[in-house]
């Protein structure tokens, strides 16, 4: 079979779930990671021929996406802002709208602080913001052990030094650690708006790290800034993403607790999505 042909015959395979440009790019990138052709050699050599030995894996991968697995988990990982972030059923695929909040982050001298990331998941944040400032120190913490298994092979094939814990922020702590830093990108969406959340979302990704298992959607919210009024030193700063329709109740709580410098930024998409405050320490 030739590149051209190899193109049709998967292109036709993925139309079935994504549309035309999305096809495209999931044909190239399978092309790319599993038989080393990239978009530029794939037009030069569009004619060549392929052995079907060599599209075994490719084909496998094929196979899974039409099934409706992600991507990003028929791959095995995602390669992001210059880190191979290994992905399974057991984390959250990362998102656009999180390597924003971290970009805003770094706009903060990180040397030496202390950073708490809160519902790490594959350890995104964490890895991120350390990869960026080697001299912080970074705690990150997860409920789910699974998550945390994979987090920590994040950080060791990204070889970079992260404090892994499975901590639960729902239960009471007995933490003495303060922190200058603590950010959160912690399940937001109500059970009751399981419709609006795409079926592959839904079928594939941790419902536990999508979904809040309460009637209040603020619950994390609350832990999180309970737990951050205690932990952050003195002008230490609090960092969320944020559900959009809800930015503006998070920022209430934050008032109510006596967060002061509250700013909310928008996301690539336009999108009010992320909120910082800072904590000084006299409430
Ligand atoms: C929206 S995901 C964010 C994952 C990652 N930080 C990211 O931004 O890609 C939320 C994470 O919170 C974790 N989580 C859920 N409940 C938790 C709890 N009670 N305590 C700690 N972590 C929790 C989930 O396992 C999941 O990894």
């Amino acid at each position: 079979m030739t590149l051209r042909q190899l193109k049709k015959l998967t292109q036709d395979k993925l139309l079935k779930i994504y549309n035309f440009n999305e096809s495209r790019s999931i044909f190239h990138l399978l092309l790319d990671e599993f038989l080393g052709i990239d978009t530029v050699n794939f037009h030069i050599n569009i004619e060549k021929k392929i052995s079907s030995d060599s599209l075994k894996l490719f084909n496998q991968k094929v196979s899974l996406i039409e099934k409706e697995v992600p991507v990003q988990y028929a791959i095995g990982y995602v390669k992001i802002e210059g880190l191979k972030i290994l992905v399974d059923k057991s984390v959250l695929i990362p998102r656009p709208e999180t390597i924003d909040l971290c970009k805003w982050i770094i706009q903060e001298k990180l040397n030496d602080k202390q950073i708490l990331d809160i519902g790490t998941g594959s350890g995104l944040i964490s890895l991120f913001l350390k990869k960026y400032s080697k001299n912080c120190t970074i705690h990150a913490w997860d409920n789910s052990k699974n998550a945390l298994r994979i987090a920590k092979k994040n950080a060791d094939q990204n070889n970079l030094d992260v404090n892994f814990n499975n901590i639960d922020i729902l239960k009471n702590q007995s933490i003495k650690t303060k922190f200058d830093l603590i950010i959160s990108n912690p399940p937001y969406i109500n059970k009751k708006e399981k419709d609006s959340i795409s079926n592959l979302v839904k079928k594939n990704e941790p419902n536990e790290a999508i979904f809040v298992d309460s009637e209040d959607d603020l619950l994390f919210y609350k832990a999180i800034i309970k737990f951050s009024k205690s932990h952050l030193n003195e002008n230490g700063i609090v960092y969320f993403e944020c559900h959009k329709e809800r930015i503006n109740h998070v920022k209430n709580l934050l008032i109510i607790n006596k967060f002061t410098e509250i700013e909310i930024k928008k996301d690539s998409f336009g999108i009010d999505r992320m909120i910082k405050a800072k904590n000084y320490g006299y409430a």
